[in-house]
């Protein structure tokens, strides 16, 4: 099977699987759609298309896009199939023995679950050893990382065909050896998160301070410097210094933050109530995400 002219099913024409499906089209493949809601997919196409032209890249690449409303019609055939789908394991099995039932013995099948063991989702299939996860990020067209995360049954030629696929396509893969929870990104960010919500809940500062002390300190190097980049470059001795100090004394606690409780209990949900940690008016939601927006396509080719 060739990483460059693969035949590739996208389950799902949500936020995720119309961006995903976008970027292995531009790379030249041709994806077929599905979803179970007909105006996902009459919409399919003008979404990818304002994409691309927003983006700047081949509007034409549009037309490998092939939507269905049928799911073995989607599948059968494909090289590769991935599932974009809510986030809701029953809903994700059956999916999967359904893909299983209608795709090619060969056709290598993965989930873009966020949270979810790959083990729990694939192991009722056949043929286990060609499943998978690849999570992308959000919007699958400007976040260079997929994590392509191996399970204890799937076949080494499967990651690396999986891995090579991306790679073509212009993205940075990143192989997770273990199907442990959050993979790697994910853990990272919230052990950050996590520490951000402590020192709001005791008193250390608000909200507003954790950002903005991290935008203009070490969020300034993170896109180029990672964090074990950095202790090399300190030092892995002073490294240990800091951490007998600063370790025993961060948030380390296994649950969610009291804290992040009472404000979902209370309704300050963030950007959907107008409130969470901050109040946010409708033009400061605008503008928060537009400054994203521009940062991510400035940043695209770096
Ligand atoms: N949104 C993110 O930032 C993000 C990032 C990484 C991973 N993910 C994961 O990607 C997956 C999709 O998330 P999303 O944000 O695109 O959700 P979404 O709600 O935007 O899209 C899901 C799509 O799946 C369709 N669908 C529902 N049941 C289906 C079925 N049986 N067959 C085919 N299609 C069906 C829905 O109609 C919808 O269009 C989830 O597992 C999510 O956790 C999301």
């Amino acid at each position: 099977m060739s990483v460059s002219k693969a035949k590739i099913a996208v389950i799902g024409a949500g936020l995720m699987g119309h961006g995903i499906a976008q970027v292995f089209a531009l790379a030249g493949h041709e994806v077929a759609v599905t979803d179970t809601v007909q105006s996902n997919l009459d919409t399919l196409h003008a979404r990818i298309a304002a994409n691309l032209r927003d983006l700047g890249d081949d509007a034409s690449a549009v037309t490998r896009v092939k939507p269905f409303a049928d799911l073995a019609a989607a599948v059968a055939g494909a090289d590769y199939v991935v599932e974009a789908a809510p986030e809701n394991l029953a809903l994700k099995q059956k999916l999967f023995a359904d893909i299983e039932r209608h795709a090619r013995q060969d056709a290598i099948l993965a989930s873009n679950t966020s949270v979810i063991p790959i083990t729990a989702i694939m192991a009722g299939l056949q043929r286990r050893e060609r499943a998978l996860g690849t999570h992308w990020w959000n919007p699958p067209f400007l976040v260079p990382l997929v994590e392509v995360i191996e399970t204890q049954w799937t076949a080494p030629e499967v990651v690396e065909w999986t891995l090579a696929l991306h790679r073509a396509a212009g993205k940075k893969p990143a192989h997770v050896k273990k199907d442990v929870p959050g993979f790697i990104g994910n853990r990272l960010q919230h052990a950050l998160w996590r520490e951000a919500i402590s020192l709001v809940e005791n008193g250390i500062c608000d909200a507003e301070t954790v950002d903005e002390v991290i935008k203009a300190s070490f969020g300034r190097r993170l896109a180029v410097l990672g964090p074990l980049e950095n202790a090399d470059l300190v030092g892995t001795d002073l490294t240990l210094a800091i951490h007998e100090t600063v370790l025993p004394a961060i948030d380390s606690r296994p649950a969610p933050s009291p804290y992040l409780r009472q404000l979902v209990e209370e309704g300050r949900l963030g950007f959907k109530s107008g409130e969470g940690f901050r109040r946010w008016t409708p033009e400061q939601q605008a503008a928060l995400r537009g400054r994203v927006m521009r940062h991510l396509k400035a940043s695209r080719d770096s």
